[in-house]
């Protein structure tokens, strides 16, 4: 076998060695206990992936105000942190290595999820042109207007980011990833299409990634900057997110964060673009990247030197094995995104193992 990194090649992140590449990318399932606790089928799910070189968790809320979504997880309490150290032993009891994602929601929220029934917050009052997943049954509807919050806030809510990666690490997570892409809270105070403030978070590119890097700064006293990645989505227009110069809006930030040698930096679906080559040159080494990835597009991108590894969602929702596919190269489940968001152990932890298929058909 050729010496040179490829999916299936060992790697070092930071603190971490992965046996693979291959990431199992944070998705929310919206299978968590109101409380935002997270029961024992989660601990099943991930146990099940574990031959992943690394899992990430789905996003988990850091306060009471980060919430967005009906049944995410949570890690603003101790019971949320016992729930969490439950799924975390068991996956490694099965050898694997699991990090924790943390998230703010922030404008995709709606008045229902917030304590008090209050706005949502963001960087500046507009309002996201999106649709929000609303109980009973994740019925959908416009996103709540948020309000902007007061600089004096602002030490508050990244205490809490701090807070909440502390209980992980008491949780026994291997890592954390900071949720600043895909138009939730951080990356609503990094994109010049929602970012209107004029005090020292909004304005120039330094100042709209400030939140970004304070927030990491504190996750990373907490957990150690070698297990500490952050997500980032450049390009991504998910939730309403636009940016007039992407590269100096991300360049500045990936400036400042590569002076902080964190374990990774996560590309949420960004392929292998002229923006992502850019960013690269100027982070200084490969992304982990994600999005419509196949083995095959995968391997070529970390050959390349554009990724050091891929994160896989969707094929990872309907392949537990998924490593195990690609080492034989055997065909892969289809996933049902009817269920994605909500529900039972059907769709969770119920897809089948390429053995199961082959001992049915035998
Ligand atoms: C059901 C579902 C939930 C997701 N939830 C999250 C999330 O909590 N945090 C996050 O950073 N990305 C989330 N994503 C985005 C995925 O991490 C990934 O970027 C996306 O699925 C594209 O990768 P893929 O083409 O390999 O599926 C979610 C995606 C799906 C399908």
């Amino acid at each position: 076998m050729s010496s040179h990194p490829h999916l299936l090649s060992n790697v070092t992140l930071g603190a971490l060695r992965l046996p693979n590449r291959v990431i199992m990318a944070p998705m929310t399932r919206n299978r968590a206990r109101a409380d935002g606790t997270v029961p024992p089928a989660y601990g099943e799910y991930f146990a099940q992936r574990s031959s992943a070189g690394l899992l990430i968790t789905d996003a988990t809320m850091t306060s009471p105000q980060a919430v967005g979504y009906p049944n995410t997880p949570g890690l603003w309490t101790e019971e949320q942190m016992e729930s969490w150290r439950a799924v975390v032993n068991e996956v490694h009891a099965v050898g694997g290595l699991i990090a924790l994602q943390l998230m703010h929601c922030g404008r995709i929220s709606l008045e229902a999820w917030q304590p008090d029934k209050a706005m949502p917050v963001s960087s500046s009052p507009v309002r996201a042109a999106t649709t929000m997943l609303r109980t009973p049954a994740l019925a959908k509807g416009p996103a709540a207007e948020p309000r902007a919050l007061e600089l004096n806030e602002m030490p508050g809510v990244v205490a809490q980011f701090a807070q909440a990666a502390r209980r992980g690490r008491e949780a026994g997570f291997d890592a954390v990833e900071i949720q600043a892409a895909d138009g939730y809270l951080i990356d609503q105070f990094l994109r010049d299409a929602v970012n209107r403030r004029h005090d020292r978070y909004g304005g120039s590119a330094e100042n709209r990634s400030r939140f970004l890097l304070e927030v990491t700064e504190a996750v990373a006293k907490e957990f150690g900057a070698d297990r500490t990645g952050v997500r980032l989505s450049p390009d991504g227009t998910y939730n309403d997110m636009r940016d007039n110069a992407p590269l100096d809006t991300f360049g500045t930030a990936l400036r400042q964060l590569a002076a902080l040698d964190l374990a990774w930096v996560h590309l949420g679906s960004m392929g292998d673009t002229d923006l992502c080559r850019r960013l690269r040159d100027v982070h200084g080494k490969p992304f982990m990247l994600n999005g419509d990835f196949t083995a095959e597009s995968a391997d070529a991108t970390i050959r390349s030197e554009l990724a050091i590894a891929i994160s896989f969602g969707r094929a990872y929702i309907a392949n537990p094995d998924l490593v195990e596919r690609f080492e034989i190269d055997a065909p892969l489940n289809t996933p049902d995104p009817d269920t994605f968001h909500g529900g039972s152990a059907k769709g969770f932890t119920d897809y089948p193992l390429l053995q199961d298929v082959e001992i049915e058909e035998y």
